[in-house]
């Protein structure tokens, strides 16, 4: 039988995390490991921080398949988009860094839909019919579509426009801090960026993900919007854990052939 272990790496605007998962249960199998994002978050400086991130961790080199979440759009390993680490990660081949951290190449996918996937699979989608919208605010806004279990890749709708704007330079988690918004204020953006989401794909259910859904209880009551909408459940480690899942699921597959 194959091991259910994995690794899954997520690389975010502000940290770089890692940690073992095992793919089966959806719970971590070593406690998670974070590092800040470099800045600039040069592809060397991220790769970087991310070896000696992943030199803390024994166990990394024997361990199965390596995932990346990554926060731009992926196609084929490489990066398309990477608004919030910069323009020089653009046709980078993001799976390298798995060499990096595990010496051995990685599957990747956009960080967003990693911790939609997690979320489906083991959180606060478990069991729900229908299209479930994963919306992480963060840094940026990150989006996964999730129909019947089925994940669309690279939806990217933290950048439908509101206002003239890039609905992330609006509603992310990161411009309350930056521009000292009260909660009140902040979920007002919030809840029209969800009403704007509404009137293009009608989800069934709304799931809020990133490290602000802690936070939930000062916000979401004060949303009101035609879905239901739900903070995640697994947190921060969404993100590492959907990445394993997708090194799992891929590995499978070409066990597979
Ligand atoms: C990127 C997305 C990413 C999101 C969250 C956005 O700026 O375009 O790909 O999922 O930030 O990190």
């Amino acid at each position: 039988m194959t091991s259910p272990i994995a690794l899954g790496i997520d690389i975010g605007g502000s940290g770089i995390k890692l940690a073992l998962v095992n793919t089966e249960t959806g719970a971590l199998a070593t406690s998670r490991r974070r590092i800040d994002t470099p800045r600039p978050a040069t592809p060397n400086a991220v790769s970087g921080a991310l070896r000696k991130l992943a030199s803390q961790e024994p166990g990394i080199r024997a361990s199965a398949p390596v995932g990346i979440g990554f926060p731009g759009v992926i196609r084929g390993g490489k990066a398309q988009t990477a608004a919030n680490l910069g323009k020089a990660w653009i046709g980078t081949d993001v799976r390298t860094l798995g060499d990096v951290a595990a010496g051995r190449a990685a599957t990747v996918v956009n960080d967003a839909d990693a911790a939609g996937l997690a979320e489906v699979r083991f959180g606060a989608g478990r069991g729900q019919q229908g299209l479930v919208a994963i919306i992480t605010l963060g840094t940026g806004i990150g989006s996964a579509l999730v129909y019947a279990g089925h994940l669309l890749p690279n939806s990217e709708l933290g950048h439908i426009e509101i206002r003239g704007k890039d609905a992330e330079k609006r509603a992310a988690a990161s411009v309350r801090v930056r521009k000292g918004l009260s909660w009140k204020a902040w979920s007002r953006r919030v809840e029209e960026y969800l009403l704007t989401l509404d009137r293009l794909v009608s989800p069934d259910l709304v799931i809020i993900g990133g490290g602000i859904s802690r936070n939930a209880d000062k916000f979401l009551p004060r949303i009101h919007v035609r879905p239901r909408v739900v903070p995640a459940s697994l947190g921060n480690d969404a993100g590492i854990i959907g990445a394993a899942l997708w090194a799992r699921d891929a590995a499978d597959v070409e066990g597979d052939e």
